[in-house]
């Protein structure tokens, strides 16, 4: 089939990759010139293992190209994804539906024959009513159909959950979006794959509900972890416990510094947006957001206190090792350290840093940080050092070297990568979340 996917951030590049790899003829479609020029020299705009061969192989292929033409992209097609961003309202909590509105609105343009539209957004529900209302009265003869059909992809292993999806949630308006999405996902239905086909305001609900009961589950298992550290049981344990149980299941009961990310923060906020505005208050979510926030505050004071209180830290240095919210991606958004080091800074501490992938970004967002070449580096001459993100890297280095250059051996770990056991035989002062130190 023919398929465009408009937009090339996260959703719409993999979205269109992974179709032409998997034999359709794929246009991914973006307005930003500089970015479709990139991407044609076989430059990725973003970190994520495995995009961009995939990528350079399609196009070698003559599988996928890329454009910034509405009309030459949608000739001949036959399902158009928009998969634009949809950021939080400036200074509200709303999620921002400009670009997908704009979007749909170019397609009424210059599509030239009958074509599903298929929104792959995260978009407030009712969105899809919204732009079938506006189909209705632009453009009523057009031989659009419109269909939701949101996406579970997780940066960093985006392109295996695209092509290895739990499940494949779709919302058509009618039976020819309903066939076009069948015939695209056929592959995946003989595999198996079990295939969701539901209204289009349920797909929404599904893509905000999944998200709001991961950070949910992630919230609660955090604050068990706190818990764990008072009572003294370790959460490990307690995690693995509990995760056994198939009703609970083991994922995403990693305790850790708070969740961030360019998804969970922005839609818990859009859902309890839509519950308030609805009359039907989510009051779990909305305490899940607060909580989330103050433990990102709670992860600098760990470190403080790790360093002997508010008046001995004053003139350290601590070592952050990892600034992206989570391993595998570039991606800064949201991410606990945009916390975690102006809270160490206020309190007069002074901060190196290292991350794999993400200091060409942190270089904007954050003042005054030694940015260092190797997480080596980073230690040196440091009080302390403060695990934020769990790249493989960190796992792998010699603790010995990093102690030899550290000031005092002082390890914060945000992310219970190491063995609190070997690290107090190691002589370390050790701390983690919600084990015994
Ligand atoms: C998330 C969802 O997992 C995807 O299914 C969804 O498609 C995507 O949002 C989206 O809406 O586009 P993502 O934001 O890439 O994916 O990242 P996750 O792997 O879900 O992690 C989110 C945050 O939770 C990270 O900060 C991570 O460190 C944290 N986390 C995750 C934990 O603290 N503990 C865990 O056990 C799991």
């Amino acid at each position: 089939m023919k398929v465009v996917a408009i937009g090339t951030g996260y959703v719409g590049l993999v979205t269109g990759v992974c179709y032409a790899s998997l034999g359709h003829e794929a246009v991914c479609l973006d307005i930003d010139v500089a970015k479709v020029a990139a991407l044609n020299v076989g430059q990725v705009p973003i970190y994520e293992p495995g995009l961009k061969d995939r990528m350079v192989q399609a196009v070698a292929r003559g599988k996928l190209r890329f454009t910034t033409d509405y009309a030459e992209a949608l000739a001949g097609a036959e399902i158009a994804f928009i998969a634009v961003g949809t950021p939080t309202e400036e200074g509200g909590s709303k999620a921002n539906t400009t670009f997908v509105e704009a979007a749909f609105a170019s397609i009424l343009e210059h599509h030239s024959g009958p074509l599903t539209v298929v929104v792959k957004s995260t978009v407030p529900i009712g969105t899809n009513d919204r732009l079938q209302a506006i189909l209705e009265q632009q453009a009523p003869d057009a031989p659009i159909h419109l269909a939701s059909n949101p996406e579970f992809l997780r940066e960093g292993a985006a392109i295996d959950d695209f092509l290895n999806p739990d499940r494949i949630v779709v919302g058509p308006r009618d039976s020819t979006a309903s066939q076009a999405l069948r015939m695209l996902n056929q592959g995946f239905i003989d595999r198996g794959v079990a295939y969701v086909d539901v209204s289009a305001s349920s797909a929404e609900m599904i893509k905000y509900a999944a998200n709001a009961f991961l950070a949910t589950k992630i919230t609660f298992i955090n604050e068990v972890a706190s818990l764990c550290e008072r009572v003294g049981a370790d959460v490990e344990d307690v995690a693995h416990g509990i995760g056994l149980d198939q009703r609970i299941g083991p994922d995403f009961l990693a305790a850790g510094p708070g969740y961030g990310g360019s998804c969970f923060p922005k839609d818990t906020l859009a859902l309890v947006d839509t519950a308030q505005v609805e009359g039907s208050p989510v009051r779990i979510l909305e305490a899940v957001i607060d909580v989330n926030e103050a433990r990102k505050k709670e992860m600098a004071e760990k470190v403080i206190d790790s360093l002997g209180g508010v008046e001995r830290a004053r003139g350290k240095t601590v070592a952050i090792w990892g600034l992206t919210f989570k391993p595998n991606t570039d991606d800064l958004r949201d991410s606990p350290s945009i916390a975690i080091i102006p809270a160490l800074q206020q309190a007069g501490i002074h901060i190196r840093a290292f991350d794999p992938q993400g200091m060409a970004g942190a270089a904007d967002l954050f003042e005054n940080i030694a940015f260092q070449p190797t997480p080596l580096d980073a230690v040196q001459g440091a009080d302390c050092v403060c695990l934020v993100t769990h790249w493989s890297d960190f796992a792998e280095i010699d603790l010995e070297t990093v102690k030899a250059a550290l000031n005092t051996p002082c390890f914060v770990d945000l992310r219970n990568v190491f063995d609190p056991q070997a690290m107090a035989e190691g002589g370390w002062d050790y701390r983690s979340l919600g084990r015994p130190t």
